[in-house]
């Protein structure tokens, strides 16, 4: 139930703010896992007098968050490098690739995650996959080509559809372009459609994330934490 993996994220969020380093340039990444991080992060500050070199962050949900626990964010353009990001994932699988952008802000955490020295992700089992699979696959279009770029996703077999906002229209990200998700399931070749998809014109960014991550925090419902690397 909803407790219970609550509890599973904030075991794994709480391993991984013990993981940051006082004085560093931490990266901050979004999602329901990561709040948990936040909270365990402002509590080491408060309690340790825990600092931060710079903080950067991929969503303003976790900016607001950061912020009202007293920390400052900088922006990514202003730092040189992240000493080590944590964020949360929607699928990791067994060679640590993951499938990211469930929350549509793909292209700040992909951005936030290759200025990283090191990444780290905080899931609960739920995440887990063999291979890539359960969840689809979001691709950031230009407003321009997407109606092109939908049609040749159709034709490939990539069950492509448009995400769509709260009030029934295409949803659109904070660069003001659309998201198509690719349905198709499961990914068997994710290097070969990273390949494919980095070469598609008016693809911005997707949410394949390969050989990024350096370790997976996971925490198992047997009350485990796994640290896989
Ligand atoms: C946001 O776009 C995603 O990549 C998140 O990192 C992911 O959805 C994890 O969120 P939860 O911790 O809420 O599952």
């Amino acid at each position: 139930d909803k407790k219970q993996q609550d509890q599973l994220k904030k075991e794994a969020a709480t391993k991984a703010a013990m993981m940051v380093e006082s004085g560093s340039v931490l990266g901050v990444g979004t999602g329901s896992t990561v709040a948990f991080f936040i909270d365990a992060l402002g509590k080491r500050k408060d309690e340790e007098g825990f600092r931060l070199k710079h903080i950067v962050t991929t969503s303003n949900r976790s900016k607001k968050q950061l912020e009202g626990l007293g920390f400052k964010v900088d922006e990514l353009a202003n730092i040189d490098q992240a000493d080590l990001t944590v964020d949360g994932a929607d699928r990791v699988d067994d060679n640590l690739d993951g499938i990211k952008g469930g929350g549509g802000a793909l292209t700040l955490e992909k951005n936030v995650a290759i200025n990283s020295k090191k990444i780290i992700w905080i899931v609960d089992e739920s995440k887990l996959v063999q291979q890539l699979s359960g969840f689809p696959l979001p691709v950031e279009v230009l407003p321009i080509s997407c109606e092109q770029n939908f049609k040749k996703f159709a034709s490939q077999g990539l069950k492509p559809k448009f995400r769509l906002a709260e009030d029934g229209k295409r949803y659109v990200t904070h660069y003001g372009n659309y998201i198509i998700d690719l349905y198709a399931d499961p990914i068997p070749v994710p290097a070969g459609l990273a390949d494919y998809l980095d070469h598609t014109v008016g693809v911005v960014e997707h949410g394949l994330f390969l050989n990024m991550c350096d370790e997976v925090i996971i925490a198992h419902s047997d009350g485990t934490i796994e640290d896989k690397r």
